[in-house]
């Protein structure tokens, strides 16, 4: 078995980046300027977005985030967005999600500039993504796509069965993975919460994708010997012994799961730092897109 280190690669990849602004810098060229929109306080989503932000100061990008009380209406959000959509000086723009529940994601979504969505949630993004067109891709799936390349596994006639089909992780991750590419290729199946005999499912799989925030749901009798498994979820379940009062859980069950794999991520550092440095990458060109004059 083989850990995927998330981590590590994130490392690198935000390295290589990190190099690119001080190019850019030297030449004179605007570097990437990414705002985060932080609606209300939910726990997860502040260290989220903290998280992001850390990652754009430590690379050389500007980054400018926007806290918005609970309570906005969902105009004023609209309105928040449509001055970053003009705002020539920022190249990409994050919602963080979920929103409260009086604020229509799609309606948010939907305000967002293509060529700024470094999300790759926009319908125009999602379109050009399942075509197989150059798009922003969203950033846990690309992240994990980045994974699988680095660790060069060649994906190609795999079963992946993907557990969760959000708009976030699981169907953008359905789409890429049985893309025509490298990784890619797969038959791919997905699973929720209608799907009957979903243990017999997991256990066709070569690569399972966990997606679905539920802690610990993966247990070794559902997985194949040699699998490929990848582990989306992170949910905060209470833990009196640490100093925040809460551990982070995969939607593995990491200790027995892992000794029958042929590779797995760990939770934390595994897709994690992955959905980062795929953000950072996406706003990287984002901002290239613009140096070049294409609002791609
Ligand atoms: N909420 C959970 N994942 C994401 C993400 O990748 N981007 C945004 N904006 N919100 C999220």
């Amino acid at each position: 078995m083989e850990l995927l280190d998330g981590q590590f690669v994130s490392k690198a990849i935000q390295d290589s980046l990190r190099l690119k602004v001080a190019q850019l810098k030297a030449e004179g060229k605007k570097i990437p300027h990414l705002a985060a929109v932080l609606v209300g306080n939910n726990g997860a989503s502040e260290t989220y977005v903290g998280a992001k932000v850390k990652a754009c100061s430590e690379i050389g990008f500007n980054s400018t985030l926007i806290r918005l009380e609970a309570s906005i209406s969902e105009n004023k959000l609209l309105q928040v967005i449509d001055e970053l959509n003009n705002d020539m000086d920022v190249d990409g723009i994050l919602v963080q999600l979920p929103l409260p529940k009086h604020i229509s994601d799609e309606k948010v979504i939907n305000a967002l500039h293509p060529s700024k969505d470094v999300d790759g949630f926009h319908p125009a993004n999602v379109g050009r993504m399942v075509q197989g067109a150059p798009s922003f891709i969203s950033a846990t799936p690309h992240g994990i796509m980045l994974l699988l390349e680095h660790y060069k596994i060649d994906t190609k006639g795999m079963h992946a069965v993907i557990l969760g089909r959000s708009n976030i992780v699981g169907r953008p991750m359905s789409i890429l993975l049985s893309s025509n590419s490298q990784p890619g290729n797969c038959t791919v199946t997905i699973c929720h919460s209608h799907t009957r005999n979903l243990r017999d499912h997991c256990q066709q799989a070569d690569i399972l994708v966990a997606a679905l925030g539920r802690p610990e749901f993966v247990t070794a009798p559902m997985v194949k010997e040699g699998a490929i498994v990848i582990d989306v979820g992170i949910t905060r379940v209470p833990d009196a012994s640490k100093k925040s009062g809460f551990a982070l859980k995969g939607d593995v069950k990491f200790e027995e799961v892992a000794p029958r794999c042929s590779y797995i991520t760990p939770v934390p550092r595994g897709v994690g730092p992955m959905t980062i440095a795929a953000l950072m990458k996406n706003s990287y060109h984002a901002c290239a897109n613009r140096n070049e004059g294409s609002l791609a």
